[in-house]
């Protein structure tokens, strides 16, 4: 039978969410969404649809650039976890790598890795361990682990940004835009790395791409964001077979090749939503 993700149980559940940014600026208009256990979930949309603004809302990272959740709840596991800075959310499972894969640049790959142990108190032998266990997913880190974070590739911090957050030995990763100014080859690599850590490590993982092609090929679900609503939400597969996503998404129409970006979103959320 073909794995939807639909079976598994509900993690995080994003309830109607606002978020407001510098008290006037409505971004998020009542985004709700589900990840669920073990599974990979799509955020999907194009340049300001508000998925890292999502990413943050969940991370409570908008402080600091002064945005806030003004509505609406997101509970992990059953708790609410607005309140929480992100440092406690990470003691509850949840890590977020931010968009541009931050790396701190004057530690070496392997250092970057063990500053993601930083909330853990397992000891020693425990951090050793997923070291190891991260180097099994990420053969290239090993190769890498002495040289300098900020003379790697760009593959290869978004490979250490990645690892960082596995050695938090995390339930679920909050992943934005893995893909970003990576050559197709490398990007193709990084999601079989995900999907690989989903299966063998059990991660789940909210996705936020651009890239839908992609996205949708190792997702079990996904989310359609445009301009802060969620405008589309299924199976990646019904994603994937779906008209319109086809056509202003996917670039895959009948009538030939378009980029969403060509249409104006007046028109896509009118039948989307009628
Ligand atoms: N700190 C901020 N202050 C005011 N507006 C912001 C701020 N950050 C983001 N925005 C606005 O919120 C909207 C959503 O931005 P967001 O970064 O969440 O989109 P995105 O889907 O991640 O886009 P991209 O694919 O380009 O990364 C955009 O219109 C953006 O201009
Ligand atoms: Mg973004």
């Amino acid at each position: 039978m073909l794995d939807t993700g639909e079976t598994r149980e509900p993690i995080l559940e994003v309830n109607n969410i606002e978020v407001i940014y510098n008290h006037v600026i409505l971004v998020l208009k009542g985004v709700s969404l589900t990840v669920r256990e073990r599974g990979i979930t799509a955020l999907l949309g194009g340049n300001g649809a508000g998925k890292t603004t999502t990413l943050k809302a969940i991370s409570n990272l908008l402080h600091s650039e002064r945005g806030e959740v003004t509505k609406g709840s997101i509970v992990y596991r059953g708790e609410r976890v607005q309140h929480l800075d992100p440092a406690a959310l990470v003691k509850t499972g949840v890590i977020q790598v931010m968009e541009g894969r931050h790396c701190f640049e004057h530690l070496t790959i392997e250092e970057n890795l063990r500053t993601g142990a930083y909330t853990r108190r397992d000891g020693r032998g425990a951090v050793e361990a997923d070291l190891e266990m991260v180097y099994s997913y990420f053969p290239r880190l090993k190769e890498r682990r002495k040289s300098q974070a900020g003379y790697t590739s760009g593959g290869e911090q978004q490979m250490c940004a990645i690892g960082r957050a596995l050695m938090s030995r995390p339930e679920t990763i909050l992943l934005d835009e893995p893909s970003m100014g990576l050559a197709p080859q490398l990007v193709e690599q990084i999601f079989e790395i995900v999907k690989a850590v989903n299966e063998g490590e059990g991660v789940a993982f909210l996705l936020a791409e651009q890239n839908t092609n992609v996205a949708l090929r190792y997702a079990h679900s996904g989310y359609i964001l445009e301009s802060g609503r969620v405008v589309m939400e299924g199976t990646a597969q019904a994603l994937r077979e779906n008209d319109d996503v086809k056509e202003f998404y996917l670039g895959m129409s009948d009538k030939g090749r378009r980029s969403f970006r060509d249409v104006r979103s007046y028109r896509r959320r009118k039948r989307w939503l009628s």
